[in-house]
């Protein structure tokens, strides 16, 4: 949906894209896997392994999104970096597969799990297996609720909800908005909506905003959220001021309905993650803006918790985060707004996209 970048453009896209995908698959140390049975069993939790390394296991939810094949290429890399090694297992926005690879991370004796939670509940019975085979486990961007999870590692998501909200408001401080939400098993969803609501309120309490539309999107599709977007235009004859979409893949469906009712362009729409098609929509004005998280500070601050708490070291958290059981330690980091105005000094400033790709300029 969306891309409309030449094919020059697309086939360097596709090798950066390919670059940090292979650079996964061939490392000797990383094996990025889905079949559990693929996985030798040749170490014991807190026992370094025959080369004498601590072995960290990452269980990822989904490689959908653009950003998720960037951390696991950035935390593989960082854990690496501090000498370690990790096991990658991504589990396609399965449940039973994911509590079925992080059980074969566990009887494989890593050290240390870090865990993406496709459902916040069900990952609660991850960290119980874990902790029976003294594993600790750290959440990495999602929190997983209802469970004794040893750390939290996040951007600041409820931060992330108010950004948007701010720059929508700004431009459209009276009219009716849409929320397309992102998935209502994530917790990040519930956070970034609660950011929304922070900001809105005033606004819906003062009869200044109405909110006309509000579901959530599953499994923060495009597709998912396109079908949104047209319920909510049919609902309302086209009469939108403004959409408030959680991140760019649902902003991309978004802007796809608004593109079939003429509307692309003239309706402010929000997104996160700063995807390249995100940005590039941002260049031609059909989004207004993302949020960027600097994913690199993510993963390298998430290994360094994590080799560190492999090891025993002690680990100090300045945030704690209620997850329905316990006030989990948690370490969240700044989410930045991004729009044509500081697109050059935020994303671009951090190589991460090219110029030419975000401006679909030639060389
Ligand atoms: C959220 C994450 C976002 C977004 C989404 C879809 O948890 O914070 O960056 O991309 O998942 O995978």
């Amino acid at each position: 949906m969306d891309r409309g970048f030449s094919n020059a453009r697309l086939i360097m896209f596709t090798l950066t894209l390919i670059f940090f995908t292979s650079a996964c698959e061939n490392a000797a140390e990383t094996r990025a896997t889905t079949d559990p049975s693929a996985v030798e069993k040749n170490h014991s939790p807190g026992q370094p392994s025959e080369e004498g390394k601590i072995k960290i296991g990452f269980s990822m939810d989904t490689l959908e999104e653009e950003r998720w094949l960037r951390d696991r290429a950035l935390f593989k890399e960082a854990v690496e970096n501090l000498g370690a090694e990790v096991e990658i297992m991504a589990a396609n926005e399965d449940d039973a597969k994911q509590i079925l690879q992080a059980e074969t991370l566990i009887s494989q004796g890593v050290d240390l799990l870090v865990v993406v939670p496709n459902n916040a509940e069900a990952t609660a019975a991850i960290v119980n297996k874990a902790h029976l085979a003294g594993i600790k486990v750290i959440s990495y961007d999602r929190l997983v609720k209802n469970a004794d999870i040893d750390m939290y590692i996040s951007f600041d998501n409820e931060q992330v909800g108010e950004l948007q909200a701010k720059a929508i408001t700004e431009l459209v401080p009276k009219g009716r908005y849409v929320l397309i939400g992102g998935a209502s098993t994530d917790y990040n969803a519930h956070l970034l909506k609660k950011g929304v609501f922070n900001v809105l309120q005033p606004y819906i309490d003062r009869g200044d905003i109405t909110i006309v539309y509000d579901q959530w999107t599953d499994n923060w599709t495009p597709t998912n959220a396109y079908k949104n977007m047209e319920v909510a235009l049919k609902a309302n004859n086209n009469h939108i001021d403004a959409v408030i979409a959680a991140n760019d893949a649902t902003a991309g469906g978004a802007i796809a309905a608004l593109e079939a009712h003429g509307l692309a362009g003239k309706i402010p729409v929000s997104g996160q993650d700063a995807e390249l098609a995100a940005a590039q929509r941002i260049v031609v004005g059909t989004q207004h803006l993302t949020i960027y998280k600097p994913l690199n500070m993510l993963a390298e601050k998430a290994a360094e918790l994590a080799v560190k708490m492999a090891k025993g070291e002690s680990i100090v958290a300045d945030r704690k985060i209620n997850n329905g059981k316990i006030e989990v330690p948690s370490v969240l980091l700044a989410p930045i707004a991004v729009d044509r105005h500081n697109i050059d000094e935020t994303i671009i400033r951090d190589h991460f996209h090219s110029r030419e790709d975000v401006y679909m300029v030639d060389q």
